[in-house]
């Protein structure tokens, strides 16, 4: 393993474990509000300081770029590697008691991801990808679907709540989708979404309008279990524009075309 990819495995555990520890008293969390429908706690904020410090330990000259604001003293123009954290994807669900949720960690090197880390602390799972080498879930291989069309496929999605504005461009998606696959799911987090994208659980997933922190990690993944993942009109610049779709190779030309035709 990667010694960067070692480094960001102690800090995804440390925060997944401190999670944990919190998970059976999220009735008594102090919860804010940062905008319609996202929500940060203590647990949030205390999950990102694990990892910052863990960071800072080993690599003080690296960038930090963290969901809430806990990042950097580093610039990222003056830093070869940044890390991109969502120390809890799945607030609502952690929220909820509903166990779909997971510490993101994702390592760019001068604008290019090398290396992913997810972790899902209540099933224990570790998910972990470096550029080249592959990705691994529990150190075993990963590898996307064989499914070779969308009438058999399993697409995840993650859903614009409260956003009138994205709302209207999502919902013929959703609906041409509906009309044309086995099935959709939308289970909360977007990085274990493009993990189950790498796992071949997920046939496909997209989602407008997300962060950096949701999907630098899950990117990498899906790519080095031989997925294709672009933004809407098939271009690479997925971080750039927070626009994803994933999918396995056969399937992910057909998944663009379908989302962005009219009619199913
Ligand atoms: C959210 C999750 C969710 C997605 C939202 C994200 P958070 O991240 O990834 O699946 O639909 O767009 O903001 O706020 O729980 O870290
Ligand atoms: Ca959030
Ligand atoms: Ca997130
Ligand atoms: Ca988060």
């Amino acid at each position: 393993m990667h010694p960067l990819v070692n480094i960001a495995v102690t800090a995804a555990r440390a925060a997944g474990n401190f999670i944990l520890r919190h998970s059976e008293r999220v009735e008594s969390l102090n919860v804010q509000t940062k905008g319609a429908s996202d929500f940060v706690s203590e647990v949030d904020r205390g999950a990102e300081a694990e990892i910052i410090r863990t960071i800072r330990r080993y690599y003080p000259d690296h960038a930090i770029l963290a969901e809430e604001g806990g990042g950097s003293e580093v610039h990222p123009d003056d830093a070869e590697y940044t890390w991109i954290i969502d120390p809890l994807d799945g607030t609502t669900n952690f929220l909820h008691r509903v166990p779909q949720y997971c510490v993101s960690i994702g390592i760019v090197r001068r604008g290019v991801v090398e290396h992913g880390v997810i972790y899902a602390p209540e099933p224990g799972d570790l998910y972990t990808a470096s550029k080249g080498s592959g990705a691994q879930l529990n150190n075993r291989r990963l590898r996307c679907s064989r499914t070779k069309t969308l009438e058999e496929a399993l697409i995840g999605t993650g859903m614009p709540i409260r956003n009138p504005e994205r709302r209207e461009i999502y919902m013929p998606m959703l609906g041409n989708v509906l009309d044309s696959t086995a099935g959709i799911r939308r289970p909360g987090s977007a990085a274990l979404d493009l993990a189950y994208v790498a796992t071949g659980r997920f046939d496909g997933f997209w989602e407008l309008g997300l962060k950096p922190w949701d999907i630098a990690a899950g990117i990498l993944m899906v790519r080095e279990a031989g997925g294709v993942v672009s933004e809407l009109y098939g271009r690479d610049d997925v971080l750039a524009t927070g626009n994803v779709v994933a999918a396995n190779i056969k399937l992910h030309d057909p998944l663009v075309s379908l989302l962005r035709s009219d009619a199913a």
